[in-house]
């Protein structure tokens, strides 16, 4: 793939202008192809992936993660971009070859725009550039949240289910936290967000001050499996509307913990497991109550999770609960669709394929978008 794309870099004699480029080729590709298929990129934080979708069924999906951030406790941007570097073409190329395909029956390459990290959505963002300049084939910038809302039309086969229009998604990640009315797969509409921290960011922060890796999410996960989520009680915020705040329950874990730790040095080893399952919980309520509220004004007959926190087993089952209650459908996606990957990535650019929505080679990345 290295050869192939360097070897050929695009010439243009003249200064490339949308009208020649993109709108030409886009005609000529919608009129003269038959299947749609999109390579979709995803470099917005610390994994790279690509994958490949062709009339709306993912054919691959490659995810190479980035281990050097471990050591840190966090994503570092510098090292995040430059692993984005190394990993790019070999994880395009495995996501070609896994889908049987070749670049030529490429119709389109969606790519992650933001938000993100800057340094590693420029990765992206010029990887697809040069890649469809040099295949003559269109661009489509993707939101990455919205990406993550479309995770639920990621078909493995033809006949697997999808939501209807509208529905609820509660989108929870590191960096988000938000109940969303999605009316159709472009129009979306934000009903409440966080005031100041993730849910993620809530998790990780705590992992954190009980000495677990990062990211210490699925360590929390793991852990409340054996606790007892009744043991410790933590401050749950009261915010009108469908807004959230988990800034007081951090707080609220330090003072357990600190105060724990006055009376009994070992505190949290002695208490690891009961910690994480009182943590879980109330993140657990916090979310749901709200999201609760959201179903009651709306009146949607479906409900839908995605972000990297609905991989927590909690998550999933209190949602499924609640949506059981409310005698609504829970779209709950697969693990490996919950976290960043270029399926999703992939099936937003499809659908904006359809509706003929392109984006024009000077785009650049936005660290910060909203949906
Ligand atoms: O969506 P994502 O991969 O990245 C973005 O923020 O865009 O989400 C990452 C977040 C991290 O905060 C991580 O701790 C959390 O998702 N996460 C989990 C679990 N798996 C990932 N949180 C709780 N339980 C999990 N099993």
């Amino acid at each position: 793939l290295r050869s192939q794309i360097y070897t050929y870099p695009p010439q243009p004699q003249r200064p490339v202008r949308r009208q020649d480029s993109v709108r030409v080729l886009i005609k000529f590709k919608i009129k003269y192809s038959k299947l749609v298929t999109i390579l979709g990129i995803e470099s917005s934080c610390d994994d790279t992936s690509a994958a490949v979708v062709r009339d709306g069924i993912l054919l691959s999906n490659v995810i190479a993660s980035q281990a050097v951030h471990e050591e840190y406790g966090g994503v570092v941007p510098e090292l995040a971009s430059r692993a984005h570097q190394q990993n790019i073409v070999p994880v395009v190329d495995a996501a070609l070859r896994r889908a049987g395909i070749g670049k030529g029956d490429l119709s389109a390459i969606a790519f992650t725009r933001g938000p993100g990290l800057i340094g590693s959505l420029l990765v992206g963002t010029s990887f697809a550039k040069g890649m469809s300049l040099g295949l003559r084939i269109p661009i489509i910038d993707v939101n990455h949240l919205h990406g993550h809302v479309l995770a639920q039309f990621v078909r493995q086969n033809p006949d697997d289910r999808v939501p209807e229009f509208p529905y609820l998604c509660l989108l929870v990640s590191g960096g988000n936290s938000q109940i969303i009315l999605v009316r159709s797969y472009n129009d979306m509409e934000i009903l409440g967000r966080t005031i100041d921290d993730a849910a993620g960011e809530a998790f990780d922060k705590c992992a954190k001050v009980m000495g677990l890796p990062y990211p210490g999410g699925p360590h929390i996960d793991r852990l409340a499996a054996e606790g007892d989520a009744t043991r410790f009680k933590f401050a749950k915020p009261h915010i009108p509307g469908y807004d959230y705040s988990f800034s007081g329950l951090k707080t609220s874990f330090l003072y357990t913990l600190r105060d724990g730790i006055k009376a009994d040095p070992d505190f949290v080893e002695h208490n690891r497991a009961d910690l994480a399952a009182s943590l879980q919980r109330t993140i657990i309520d916090i979310l749901t109550d709200k999201l609760a509220k959201a179903i009651d004004a709306t009146g949607v007959r479906t409900v839908a999770i995605g972000g990297g926190v609905s991989a927590n087993s909690g998550v999933r089952a209190a949602v499924a609960d609640l949506c059981a209650k409310k005698g609504v459908e829970a779209f709950i996606p697969e693990r490996k669709f919950t976290t960043d990957n270029a399926a999703m990535v992939a099936v937003a650019g499809y659908f904006k394929y359809l509706d003929k929505i392109f984006c024009p080679y000077d785009t650049a990345p936005y660290a910060r978008v909203e949906i």
